[in-house]
């Protein structure tokens, strides 16, 4: 970890622990990290996930990274240093949050596997779940909900992902999802039965699964 400005700074604990949040929401927190091409449907995914866990009673917040470019990382461009810096500040934020009882749900394209791993490293194990929302860079484009893809080609656009900067693939994400093929509903319940395996959340009641709904669809 490389050596901060801040020094002569003292840890100040907390007597509102988090297991204390924890006891109170009824449910662990977690860093729901979904990652994947512009496109891909991280966003989607991680809104209509956080739908369900809200509608089931779980505190949750989801950091998105369009909105989170505009205020906390409206400094950083696309270059390679601004996404390891976005990553740093995203991580960290998380971290903060998941020790205030939340589940945070983020949605970064998060192109480089040593920023996700330094994310990772920064939780106890298990507590950081990687999402790979696996859709081709050919279904990506041809949806290209922003019109960025075709900028991109146009060579309006420089370090774009999948285009002229890289995405490298997770190697042993928690979770794959086939965000580009399969419907929405069914990514969302492998999300949810994820958490469930992993003992953050308890199982909702039969009569409650996943009921579609207008919010959720793309
Ligand atoms: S990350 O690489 O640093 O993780 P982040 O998820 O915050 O990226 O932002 C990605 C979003 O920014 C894309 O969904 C897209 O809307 C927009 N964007 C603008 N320029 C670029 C670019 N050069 N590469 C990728 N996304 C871009």
């Amino acid at each position: 970890m490389e050596q901060g400005k801040s020094t002569n700074v003292v840890w100040h604990h907390a007597t509102v622990t988090r297991e204390r949040r924890e006891a109170m929401n009824g449910h662990k927190s977690v860093i729901l990290w979904f990652t994947g091409l512009s496109g891909s449907g991280k966003s989607t995914l991680a809104h209509a996930v956080e739908e369900q866990l809200h509608k089931h009673g779980c505190r949750t917040f989801v950091f998105d990274g369009d909105n989170v470019r505009h205020g906390l990382c409206a400094d950083l461009g696309f270059s390679a240093d601004d996404r390891v810096e976005n990553i740093r500040r995203v991580g960290e934020m998380a971290k903060l949050f998941l020790e205030a009882g939340v589940m945070a749900l983020t949605a970064f394209i998060s192109p480089f596997r040593s920023d996700r791993a330094r994310v990772r490293s920064l939780v106890p194990h298990g507590e950081f779940l990687e999402i790979y929302c696996r859709c081709s860079l050919e279904i990506c484009e041809l949806r290209d909900v922003k019109g960025l893809y075709k900028r991109a080609r146009a060579g309006e656009i420089k370090d774009f992902t999948g285009i002229s900067s890289p995405y490298e693939e997770p190697e042993k994400p928690e979770l794959v999802v086939g965000t580009g093929t399969r419907p929405l509903e069914e990514c969302v319940d492998q999300v949810i039965g994820l958490l469930q395996e992993r003992g953050i959340i308890g199982a909702f009641p039969a009569s409650d699964q996943w009921a579609h709904d207008n919010s959720t669809s793309r």
